[in-house]
């Protein structure tokens, strides 16, 4: 009974969660209660990458301690997901003792195993991707083309991942969608980047930045930030689990957490591909985990941009949760209106897309959608069900079971392709066939007509129906399904779940 595994990125400690921060998690947030309502359940996986030079250097500006500074920092991400109602089963910081004590004994592991070597280089670094550049990939001006920042020249003598070793083995995985990676095209970059020689072995200690984990076998060195933050998927299993692991071989460790492991859904931003897609796996290969005990998908989405631009600090455009939440909290109270936002995220792209936000945009959405289609429909059925007090009939057992088995698959199905936006759509798709034969059937000319048999079998069909999409939309909205349940039972006319006037 292996439960399912999702996991987000682990965020910088350098700011406050932003929207593209809160879409990861709101993400793995509606695979877990998916998961988490099937046999074996669900783990879902969140917290804090909270060592190396970026996060260093904005404590510094701020004149704290990098551990103070991140204390407090990691408390308020964690404080805001709860109240967000974000229901992840672990949150794993990389400053925690255990933590620390793990990321060394997976180094000594792979020294063990001969998968890094030491040597004496130079190269590119850049701050903002924590990342080593090569000359190639700089923009005009000798910039990193993602951060447009100038990287650094290091010159240092490091332990360097004989990634050159694994490079084959990884992209055999990845063709044979053994480590599937979705949305195809990158897929298809991944592979391509795997082509490339730049792609070569690179360091995975670091001898100038403080603000890391000591490499147990050089202490006058750190860990390199990026594996520190990787192995986070399994220290996190190993801590949750209280497992003494400091004496176990891999293939123990790997026993003793198989009822977690391996990570089924790894959601992660286009801009860390690479270290998911080819470094992950490249580490565990070079562990000796074998092809069972890899990532199973890898979940790659696109960029929330604001008024077509890149969020950013400097260009002012940065979007917080709260700032969408506040606009509709008079509306529907805080947590709905959470739901009004998680909503819009999970509806507005496709995952793997860029999407736009602006107030205004979500402010549409919450009108057509939300007030319209779903609150509307709803409305109206309860609302019918009461006037001509037929608020007490359902549908017989057996029709209702197969409407429920029939909406269960395709849920099921697009789940299984990771698709929930699908899933969003779907539903709103059959709301809208609820109002489309309201128009249709005329329910009040039936009534007039005193047809109260037909009636009856029409509101009984749409009142089963939206019990069943309600149970599905708690993925969803879970508290707006709550609001639907209370309005099925409700016997009151006039009630609305999404109202109008924003
Ligand atoms: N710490 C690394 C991840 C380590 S995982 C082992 C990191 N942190 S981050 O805080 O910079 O970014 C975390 C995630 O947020 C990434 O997946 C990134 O793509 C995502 N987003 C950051 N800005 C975003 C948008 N504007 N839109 C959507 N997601 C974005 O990278």
């Amino acid at each position: 009974m292996k439960k399912f595994f999702v996991t987000t990125p682990i965020y910088y400690m350098n700011g406050e969660p932003h929207l593209g921060h809160y879409y990861s998690t709101t993400l793995a947030d509606v695979f877990a209660r998916y998961y988490s309502k099937t046999e074996n359940g669900s783990f879902f996986l969140t917290g804090t990458d909270e060592h190396g030079q970026k996060v260093a250097d904005k404590a510094q500006s701020l004149g704290k301690s990098p551990q103070i500074f991140v204390d407090e920092l990691a408390l308020s991400w964690q404080n805001l997901w709860d109240k967000l109602g974000l229901k992840y089963d672990f949150f794993i910081r990389t400053s925690n003792t255990k933590h620390k004590l793990f990321a060394q004994y997976i180094l000594q592991k792979l020294k063990e195993n001969y998968a890094i070597y030491e040597k004496k280089y130079d190269a590119l670094y850049c701050v903002g991707a924590e990342s080593f550049v090569t000359k190639s990939e700089l923009r005009e001006g000798g910039l990193c083309p993602d951060h447009d920042e100038e990287p650094q020249i290091i010159s240092e003598t490091n332990w360097f991942f004989k990634l050159s070793e694994y490079k084959l083995k990884v992209k055999e995985l990845i063709e044979k969608d053994i480590i599937k990676i979705q949305p195809k095209s990158r897929k298809n970059e991944t592979l391509e980047l795997l082509m490339n020689d730049d792609l070569g072995d690179f360091s995975v200690t670091r001898q100038n930045v403080e603000w890391g984990i000591l490499v147990p076998f050089a202490p006058d060195q750190t860990i390199y930030v990026w594996i520190d933050a990787l192995f986070n998927y399994m220290s996190a299993v190993v801590i949750s689990k209280n497992i003494d692991f400091e004496k176990l071989s891999i293939q123990e460790l790997i026993q003793e957490i198989s009822d977690i492991w391996t990570p089924d859904l790894h959601i992660i931003g286009k801009d860390i591909l690479k270290f998911h897609a080819i470094y992950w796996p490249a580490f565990l290969l070079a562990l000796g985990l074998d092809e069972n005990q890899l990532p199973k998908k890898i979940l790659v989405t696109g960029m929330f941009v604001s008024e077509g631009r890149k969020m950013s600090k400097s260009l002012g455009n940065t979007i917080f949760p709260q700032d969408v939440i506040t606009e509709f909290e008079s509306l529907v109270g805080f947590e709905r209106a959470n739901e009004v936002l998680r909503f819009f995220v999970i509806s507005e792209m496709k995952i793997g897309n860029d999407g736009d936000i602006t107030l205004e945009r979500v402010k549409e959405i919450y009108e057509k959608e939300l007030a319209n289609k779903v609150g509307n429909t709803f409305s109206r059925v309860v609302g019918m069900a009461k006037k001509y007090d037929m608020l007490g009939e359902r549908l017989n057992q057996e029709n209702y079971h197969k409407f429920e088995i029939e909406i269960s698959q395709i849920i099921d199905n697009y789940f299984e392709q990771s698709d929930i936006y699908s899933v969003s759509k779907f539903l709103l798709e059959k709301l809208a066939e609820i109002a489309r034969e309201i128009e249709e059937i005329k329910p009040w000319e039936l009534y007039k007509e005193n047809k109260l048999e037909e009636l009856e079998k029409y509101l009984s069909k749409w009142l089963s129906l939206l019990e069943i999409y309600t149970e599905k939309f708690e993925i969803i909205m879970p508290n707006t399904a709550e609001s639907m349940k209370k309005l099925i039972k409700a016997k009151e006319e006039g009630l609305s779940i999404f109202p109008k006037n924003i």
